[in-house]
């Protein structure tokens, strides 16, 4: 390993919270929470961690979700990633969270906000990493249910500092959501959306076009439209890729065949981030290391992907340069 991966500090920009829960604490939240498991132990939950695609994922990723009732398991979850972040040097992380799939379990968005909160306050003081909270829309869900949602955050506009879109994306265009991101940009939230993962450029076109993101989830498939690759190297419009995630749901079929050295040399402003660490078998570091030896990355390209990383990341100018 190139020592260089763990020591430069890196910024982290694309992680949904409740897919950083791993098996571990799945199993014991779920004996703390009296919640039944289809699943007799932590090695059966890992083994069952083998996807063909998106949907086959996600199906199992809000299945483990059920697990999460109290602030309480909130905190715990959030601070379990918090801690495994700032041990290969991650100093700054934007969490996305899906605040529907537990508000239709019946949960209360406070709870899921506030233990999440309340870990990212403690990470600040105690690990010295610094952080952004992201509220996810899930796609499959309905715009209504969506604007509702958007409701439910305007009471937490101090913690919470853009909204996302993620979900299964073939067949749910940015276009419906539209009227959302509207008046999310209208009461003041950045926007970011995924598109481009396994959703054709014309998604990535919509997400900054209707949508007005800020960065965009995955994009691996802008390479798709040349006028596409183009408009991102001009702009600078920021990637957040997630190679193990790509690989894990037959995005790509080997690291080898991964496109993100393509678009670093193409001038775009790339970052390497984790995704769902706990389904996909690895944390930034991880991600990190995959790529560089599939794809011989130069320390250089190593040295540009986390200058990228708090180039994109949703900090001022002066914090930006206290990183870098
Ligand atoms: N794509 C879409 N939705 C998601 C993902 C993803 O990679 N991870 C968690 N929700
Ligand atoms: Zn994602």
């Amino acid at each position: 390993m190139m020592p260089i991966i763990h020591d430069i500090p890196k910024a982290e920009l694309h992680l949904h919270i409740e897919g950083s829960l791993e098996p571990e604490l799945m199993f014991a939240l779920a004996q703390r929470n009296h919640v039944q498991l289809p699943y007799g132990s932590v090695d059966e939950i890992r083994s069952a961690y083998q996807f063909h695609n998106l949907q086959s994922f996600l199906d199992l990723y809000y299945a483990g979700m059920s697990v999460l009732l109290t602030e309480q398991d909130f905190y715990d979850l959030t601070w379990a990633y918090l801690q495994k972040a700032a041990s290969q040097t991650v100093k700054h992380t934007e969490i996305f969270f899906d605040p529907q799939a537990h508000t239709d379990r019946g949960l209360a968005f406070e709870t899921v906000h506030d233990g999440i909160v309340r870990a990212l306050t403690d990470a600040k003081t105690q690990l010295g990493l610094s952080s952004q909270l992201i509220m996810c829309f899930n796609r499959h869900l309905s715009p209504e249910s969506a604007m509702d949602t958007l409701h439910q955050a305007l009471s937490y506009k101090d913690t919470i500092v853009a909204v996302g879109l993620d979900s299964s994306e073939l067949d749910y265009p940015p276009s419906l959501f539209q009227a959302v991101f509207e008046k999310a940009l209208e009461e003041g939230f950045l926007t970011v959306a995924h598109a481009g993962e396994e959703g054709p450029p014309e998604y990535i076109w919509q997400a900054i076009r209707l949508l007005k993101v800020s960065r965009i989830d995955h994009g691996v498939r802008c390479i798709e439209d040349p006028a596409l690759v183009d408009y991102l190297a001009e702009t600078q419009i920021p990637l957040t890729v997630c190679p193990l995630s790509n690989i894990k749901l037959c995005v790509f079929d080997r690291m080898a065949d991964h496109n993100l050295k393509q678009l670093l040399d193409r001038g775009l402003c790339v970052t390497v981030n984790s995704d769902d660490p706990s389904y996909f078998g690895g944390y930034i570091l991880e991600n990190y290391q995959a790529v560089q030896s599939a794809l011989n990355l130069s320390q250089a390209d190593l040295l540009q992907l986390a200058q990228n990383s708090f180039q994109a990341a949703f900090l001022d100018e002066l914090q930006k340069q206290s990183y870098l």
